[in-house]
């Protein structure tokens, strides 16, 4: 597959056109960014390891019947994707209290969440992607009632299926963050990845944080943690 022109360069990937029109590469930098980049730093082998835990999480996903836009891995950090046109809301799905969830209710760290909450971000960088709600997505026309219903239903189910899988590799899942496209067909796929920059993992027995809140919070090195998480989830899709 010919790589051809970058298409789009966000924080930690670069999105290339190919020869075909509906497929696309993409390619995982080792930039870090936190605070919507107010914090960066280059941290040598992270895009490798983002792209290996994302391919063998989409794969997992995908034996369980969950359609993303992940066609195959084609070296170490670049993906062969569909191309989708990406709807601008992230979810953020929680089962543990953590992060901004603490900070802007005074909700108690650690704190069960069940059932999971799902939250909703408009994702647009130059307005800090803010909290928005199912009223605001329809008022602007961001996406329909049975899509955004589709869309939410889905991450629940990838919910349970990463809660599971990561739990028998001795990982909670606090939180995590999706993004999700429509297809040429107009088909609702997940895309972008699901890596530990856009988790959070922490070690079933220690609570050892093994994800980017290392580098928000200058928790010390990074990579140790996302080898460890490869290390425990690479292997037979289970
Ligand atoms: P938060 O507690 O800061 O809102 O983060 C919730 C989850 O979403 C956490 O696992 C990190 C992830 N996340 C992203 O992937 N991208 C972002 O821009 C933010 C703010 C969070
Ligand atoms: N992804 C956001 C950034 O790049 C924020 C974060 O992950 O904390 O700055």
């Amino acid at each position: 597959m010919d790589k051809k022109s970058p298409v789009y360069e966000g924080k930690a990937k670069i999105v290339y056109a190919t020869d075909d029109p509906e497929l696309f590469v993409l390619y995982f930098k080792d930039d870090a960014t936190a605070f919507n980049a107010k914090k960066k730093a280059v941290i040598e082998k992270k895009g490798e390891l983002n792209a290996k835990i994302s391919a063998r999480i989409f794969s997992y996903l995908q034996s369980h019947g969950i359609g993303s836009h992940f066609v195959k891995a084609l070296s170490d950090r670049e993906f062969l994707v569909k191309k989708v046109d990406i709807i601008p809301i992230e979810l953020v799905i929680r089962n543990i209290a953590a992060g901004s969830l603490c900070k802007r209710l005074g909700i108690e760290e650690k704190k069960a969440i069940c059932p999971p909450l799902v939250e909703y971000y408009y994702k647009r960088d130059d307005l800090d992607d803010p909290i928005f709600s199912p009223d605001h997505i329809f008022f602007m026309e961001l996406c329909d009632r049975e899509t955004l219903d589709r869309i939410r239903k889905q991450a629940l189910k990838i919910n349970d299926l990463l809660q599971s899988f990561f739990d028998e590799r001795g990982i909670t899942l606090v939180d995590f963050k999706l993004e999700f496209g429509l297809d040429s067909q107009g088909n609702v796929l997940l895309a972008d990845e699901i890596s530990p920059d856009g988790c959070r993992l922490w070690d079933k027995e220690t609570q050892n944080i093994m994800d980017k809140d290392r580098f928000r919070k200058d928790l010390g090195d990074l990579i140790p943690a996302y080898e460890e998480v490869y290390r425990r989830i690479e292997g037979d899709i289970s």
